[in-house]
């Protein structure tokens, strides 16, 4: 096959794809912009994808160009940076997003050719390409925080023919020089909205980004900013990005919560550990925006340090003080009853159970019935969180 029908054949199966994905054609304005940003001048030629067991495989273009060329062309994210942390664990610092998830992102931006959009997060470069696309490239600047992610990004968006201004800096603090902005999008996920991007939107201005909570990573913020500089959202159902860097938090449960001599308080719960960190994300977004700073991990041989022994698994509770703990226990028998130890100054499981009870009552909201109100608060700001009427 010649190149040129290749990408033809590649593109018109990846807008199928993503037409799959979103129940709905690809809007035209999207499609042209797929078309003028081919997603394969952005990728390096190592990739890593899922292998299916929560890990990572290499996928290089030298050894495997028709596997490295598939991947390109799928509906799925691909991880193209690690960074080492201090103990020697690898996490994936760069990806090239799901592409039905940047088309998601992208109209929910609601812009218009002509308008100005921050990008944070410029990774591959290849959404810097499609809103330069869509708005002209002198109305785009985004922004990475990795000189080097920033270099080659540099060098595929001129060979794919756009000219956006791409900065490496700190995105949190937004990009001060090209404000104000009629858009901010972020492509990774915020705790909360950095108060520079309230700033520098303008009023009418939307901001869209992906949410996280210490409990969960689900959810993208789309707000309009007020005239009065605060800024009135929802959460839309899907997303799930890394953090920014700027707001991650480096606590370990073994290496940092867990210590000799503690003594937690020990009782019984009804409530399933599955009912807030399993399968409903719902319940996950909710439970995370109520009790925030608290996460939670499982632990499937759960005999190493901590509450008694004989757990077949357990879910662990911690906050991001690194001052508290819970945990709670399945025995692999009863599933009415489980055993809960609570240690420090925060009783974490009742919380958890207290916002769980809430979720209930409100009749189990899904995500996008979750009004966030944004108010600049010192340097940052502070988000209330509303039920919206059904
Ligand atoms: C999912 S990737 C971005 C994907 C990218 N938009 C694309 O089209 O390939 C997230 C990016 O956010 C960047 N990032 C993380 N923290 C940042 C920060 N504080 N400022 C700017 N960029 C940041 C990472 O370096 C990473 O490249």
């Amino acid at each position: 096959m010649n190149p040129c029908t290749a990408l033809d054949a590649a593109l018109g199966d990846l807008l199928q794809q993503i037409a799959d994905h979103l129940g709905a054609p690809v809007p035209a304005p999207l499609r042209a912009a797929l078309h003028a940003a081919p997603r394969h001048l952005f990728l390096p030629p190592l990739l890593w994808l899922r292998d299916g067991n929560g890990g990572y495989e290499p996928c290089d273009r030298a050894q495997d160009p028709e596997r490295w060329w598939h991947a390109a062309y799928r509906d799925a994210p691909l991880v193209t940076q690690f960074t080492e942390l201090p103990d020697g664990d690898l996490i994936p610092s760069s990806s090239a997003s799901m592409p039905s998830m940047v088309i998601r992102m992208l109209r929910a931006l609601e812009a218009r050719p002509g308008q100005r959009v921050l990008e944070i997060g410029t990774g591959t470069g290849f959404n810097a390409a499609l809103l330069s696309h869509l708005y002209g490239s002198e109305n785009v600047t985004s922004v990475d925080i990795d000189p080097d992610l920033i270099h080659r990004a540099e060098r595929a968006l001129r060979t794919s023919g756009h000219r956006p201004s791409v900065r490496c800096a700190d995105g949190a603090e937004g990009w001060p020089p090209a404000a104000p902005y009629d858009a901010i999008i972020a492509t990774c996920a915020v705790r909360t909205v950095p108060r520079p991007w309230l700033d520098q939107t303008a009023t009418g201005g939307r901001i869209v980004t992906p949410w996280d909570t210490a409990w969960c990573n689900y959810g993208t913020l789309i707000a309009t900013k007020q005239p009065d500089g605060t800024a009135e959202g929802f959460l839309a159902p899907y997303g799930s990005f890394m953090l920014i860097r700027s707001q991650q938090v480096d606590i370990e449960l073994h290496r940092d919560v867990l210590r000799p001599g503690q003594t937690p308080e020990r009782s019984t719960t009804r409530l399933s550990p599955w009912s807030v960190a399993g399968n409903d994300l719902n319940a996950q977004a909710y439970v995370g925006l109520s009790v925030p700073g608290v996460w939670h991990s499982w632990d499937t041989e759960p005999d190493g340090p901590g509450p008694g022994t004989g757990a077949h698994t357990r879910l662990w509770l911690a906050d991001d003080q690194a001052t508290s703990w819970a945990s709670v226990d399945y025995d692999g028998h009863r599933t009415t009853t489980f055993a809960v130890s609570q240690y420090g100054p925060r009783n974490l499981w009742d919380e958890v159970t207290r916002a769980h009870a809430q979720y209930v009552s409100a009749g189990r909201p899904t995500l996008d019935r979750l009004r966030l109100h944004i108010h600049p608060e010192g340097p940052a700001t502070r988000h209330e969180v509303r039920l919206a009427t059904a």
